[in-house]
């Protein structure tokens, strides 16, 4: 079959079809692919149908595979089971906290380079498209009074700012269970030892350091509807098979909502960062 390659919005995405299975792990096609999502972000394999093998294989192709505890995979340690079932993962109950526009591994000093995620089953709910926001092409649309207004600017970023979002009452018990979970504070904005630049913000960003609450979360709250204004989204409505993989550090996500009950099951394999934040 023809290999088809097509740049989806005016920043953002390429889709690729007519690779599937084992013509995928091959180093040309990593090659290509992370050429890709440096300039693209977002990298879709349209009914990719990849098994477990070859999505790990891929995976180690791009970059270092970080293992995934309690990823509920039976046989995979390098996967993890993306559903909102619990019999199918231990983590099924923080699913709903992907529904808001967020960035994997904020906590961390390095954040992920990448997720990759397919299809097994899609959602028979109607819900369940993922959609990305480009925080480069954000940052960089801003004028130049506002980036010089974000110089310097720091954010405190916590798995409790998430899960308020879900949870906007927490009991005493739920609240210190999110707290043992150790904040971050990271810069505003990112910028690269490339020189790009993005703005680091979503879920877990909480405060901004030296503001007033309010202030920050206003400030928070605007950057975050400022990047995820339609001219920088991509949104992708998943058939079975597909393999979608992200630029961690530069596309905010979400899943649009689905069901508890929902047959939607996606297995994910995530890369370890590269670069810390700075
Ligand atoms: C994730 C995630 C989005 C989705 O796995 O980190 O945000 O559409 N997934 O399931
Ligand atoms: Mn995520």
């Amino acid at each position: 079959m023809a290999v088809t390659v097509t740049e989806l919005t005016p920043t953002t995405g390429v889709e690729v079809t007519g690779l599937s299975g084992g013509r995928l792990v091959d180093k040309a096609v990593a090659e290509e692919c992370l050429a890709a999502l440096e300039r693209r972000g977002v990298v879709i394999y349209r009914e990719a149908d990849v098994d477990d093998d070859d999505l790990v294989a891929f995976s180690r192709l791009l970059g270092q595979v970080v293992p995934l505890p309690m990823g509920g995979h039976p046989t995979h340690p390098e996967i993890q089971r993306i559903t909102r079932d619990p019999s199918k993962s231990p983590l099924a109950a923080y699913r709903e906290g992907t529904f808001h526009w967020h960035i994997d591994g904020t906590t961390d000093q390095v954040p992920n380079k990448a997720t990759l995620l397919t299809a097994r089953q899609i959602s028979d709910d109607g819900g369940g498209d993922t959609e990305f926001a480009n925080t480069f092409a954000a940052y960089e649309a801003l004028s130049d009074t506002e980036k010089l207004e974000l110089d310097g600017l720091r954010v405190v970023h916590s798995f409790a700012a998430s899960q308020l979002l879900v949870t906007p009452d927490p009991s005493p018990k739920e609240r210190a269970a999110w707290d043992r979970n150790p904040a971050r504070e990271h810069p505003l904005v990112w910028t690269r030892g490339d020189g790009r630049r993005s703005l680091l913000v979503g879920a877990t960003a909480g405060e901004i350091v030296d503001r007033p609450p309010e202030e920050g979360r206003a400030l928070l709250d605007r950057l975050l509807a400022w990047a995820s204004q339609p001219r920088f989204t991509l949104r992708h409505q998943w058939r079975r098979g597909d393999l979608v993989i992200w630029d961690n550090t530069g596309m905010l996500h979400r899943a649009l909502p689905y069901g508890a009950a929902s047959s939607r099951l996606m297995h994910r394999t995530s890369l370890q960062g590269e670069e810390a934040v700075a």
